[in-house]
């Protein structure tokens, strides 16, 4: 029972994608242009979806500033992602990068160029020629500033392909039928307060990561995983939620990003000896280690006494020793971010960083034709029909347990297109859709109605900055049994906390205090996710560093964990086997080894 009752407005679409960045958008016109009718809900105007803040730029072999070869690329994510990724889906991503990047050029992305007008790119962590001896040139840029390019493209795309839009959408909870299989989406009308129930043959979740679950993150104020929270209060598992990454570069005090491109262009971090302390660290690569490694040994600098400033308690960034030339053609918005949030002149003196969290690897397991699994012991292939999900949300899983810089625009447009693919292959444009009960759907308007109405003692400000700052100190760059152990017991508690909160008011006309308590409560789930996921894994590997259990355990650990949260808090754990195999034999699996730098 609500206690209010809500008018619902009912729609039918061939597809409906939850998300306007980068893999909606790209998922939203492949689908419209495949004949598909296509709608796609947004909680901000696509063109401010997060991918806008992507800065250093897209990866793919195209060889353009020396060599390279797809297949060193597949073999740099798979070590990048310290053999956790599925093989299958990391050579179809390296391998369609190529077109991929293609396509947005002619698309008109305006990438940077060479002097021979070839599309420009740069160095980037854990990237390497010849699987590991040289260092690639693989990182396609448009300044520091493609992210925001490319979600540009993207949209005109949607656009021109007459995808329809349905903007400031607040996609409440995912239609599941009786037989398991996804058959809509109900969304709030943030503009006028309205209920909408989007009836989909094809669901697809594309709403980004849940950086917001921490205090000190690199993402958007809206990155709050709704998507993850909804597959799992429809109760299905989440994947590999232990492993969060933290950038190397956030601004220290603001998180703002400074791109590794700045590196990739010759920066360098000293500590406070002044010494690039990268050397010791990771004696080839250096500076240009992948983010798990950097991260690490920043932190270890500064744990032992060797940060900079007057708490010793950061890094210093140096690019004043580049040409003002470089800085002003290839890394602009970096000197504006730095002056802004720094007040440091990039060309005179270094900028404050600190590791601050940057993205989420896990999310809802998918296979790479990006259908959602559910999985159970005994299929952990098992799909959930109706359901699809890309980018950053996902797991398809490409990135394992640390992403490579520049892998992430490419999961968006490669996966944004696979999805467009398989939805043509399996929806008929037009097929009529199964008759449900009048409630459908009314499970999310129970909700919407329950945090509406909600009068307890706790303000939602105050029980997000409780689970930010618990995640902050218990789900960091290194962690222990002890850190974990006391992070889940506070972490339960404050999931709890959800059932005394106090919203300011109950209008349904762009209530933001409404829409940011159901954002929290969706934080909620995926906090108490990563917490007890890292809480279970007893290794370090990739972005989870256990100091307790120091080296990678592949006879114990080489696999996937899996992770269902209800609505009361009850936590299942379980796994599921890393894919081995290859899709085609143009490539070899690369067998697990020590994973140095
Ligand atoms: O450093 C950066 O420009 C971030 C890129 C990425 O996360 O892929």
């Amino acid at each position: 029972m609500t206690k209010a009752s809500y008018e619902i407005i009912d729609h039918y679409y061939d597809v409906v994608v939850v998300g306007g960045g980068g893999a909606g958008l790209r998922a939203t016109f492949g689908m419209a242009e495949k004949g598909l009718k296509t709608a796609c809900l947004s909680k901000v105007f696509p063109t401010r979806s997060h991918t806008v803040a992507a800065q250093g730029g897209i990866s793919a072999a195209l060889g353009n500033m020396g060599e390279d070869d797809w297949r060193f690329h597949m073999y740099d994510t798979v070590k990048g992602s310290d053999w956790l990724g599925d093989q299958d889906a990391i050579e179809y991503m390296c391998k369609n990068a190529i077109p991929a990047i293609y396509e947005l050029e002619h698309q008109g992305v305006p990438f940077s160029r060479t002097a021979a007008g070839k599309i420009y790119q740069r160095p980037f962590g854990g990237m390497t020629t010849r699987f590991g001896e040289g260092t690639a040139q693989r990182t396609c840029a448009a300044a520091d500033r493609t992210g925001h390019a490319i979600l540009h493209t993207l949209y005109q795309q949607a656009l021109k392909h007459k995808a329809e839009f349905y903007i400031e959408y607040f996609a409440l909870d995912l239609i599941m039928d009786d037989d398991g299989s996804c058959v809509g989406v109900m969304a709030w009308n943030l503009e006028d307060g309205k209920i909408h129930r989007f009836r989909a043959h094809q669901v697809v979740l594309a709403t980004g990561g849940y950086g917001r679950a921490y205090f000190s993150c690199t993402s958007a104020h809206t990155c709050t995983g709704d998507g993850n929270a909804m597959v799992a209060r429809a109760g299905l598992a989440l994947q590999d939620m232990e492993f969060v990454q933290f950038h190397p570069t956030g601004v220290y005090g603001a998180g703002c990003l400074i791109t590794e491109g700045v590196r990739g262009e010759g920066g360098y971090l000293t500590n406070s000896e002044g010494e690039r302390f990268m050397e010791r660290y990771a004696p080839s690569a250096k500076d240009l280690a992948s983010r798990d490694v950097v991260s690490r040994s920043m932190t270890i600098e500064i744990n032992e006494g060797r940060g900079v400033g007057a708490k010793a308690d950061h890094i210093h960034l140096h690019l004043e020793h580049l040409d003002p030339e470089v800085i002003y053609s290839r890394l602009p918005g970096i000197a504006e971010t730095a002056r802004v949030f720094a007040g440091v002149d990039v060309t005179k003196e270094p900028i404050p960083v600190l590791p601050t969290v940057h993205y989420n690897m896990g999310g809802i397991p998918t296979n790479v034709h990006t259908e959602v699994l559910n999985p159970t012991k005994k299929d952990p292939n098992k799909v959930v029909p109706g359901l699809m999900a890309i980018g950053e949300a996902a797991c398809v899983s490409v990135h394992g347990a640390n992403r490579l810089g520049s892998n992430s625009l490419l999961d968006l447009v490669v996966f944004g297109r696979a999805a467009a693919i398989r939805a043509a292959e399996i929806v008929k444009p037009g097929t009529p859709h199964k008759v449900l009960a009048a409630d459908a759907g009314h499970n999310a308007l129970e909700r919407l109605d329950h945090y509406r109405y909600a009068q307890g003692g706790t303000p939602t400000a105050e029980l997000r900055d409780d689970m930010q700052r618990t995640m902050q100190n218990h789900a960091a760059v290194f962690r222990t049994d002890k850190s974990l152990e006391e992070g889940v017991g506070k972490i339960d508690k404050v999931f709890q906390g959800k059932h005394d909160l106090r919203v300011n008011d109950d209008s349904m006309v762009f209530n933001t205090d409404l829409v940011e308590t159901l954002e929290l409560d969706n934080l909620l789930y995926q906090a108490v996710a990563t917490l007890h996921s890292a809480n279970a894994r007893k290794e370090s590997r990739g972005a989870h560093a256990q100091e307790d259990y120091p080296e990678r355990d592949d006879d114990k650990w080489m696999k996937h964990s899996t992770v269902r949260v209800d609505a009361n808090g009850k936590v299942t754990l379980g796994d599921r086997p890393v894919v081995m195999k290859t899709l085609t034999d143009e490539c070899e699996v690369i067998p697990p080894k020590k994973r140095v730098y």
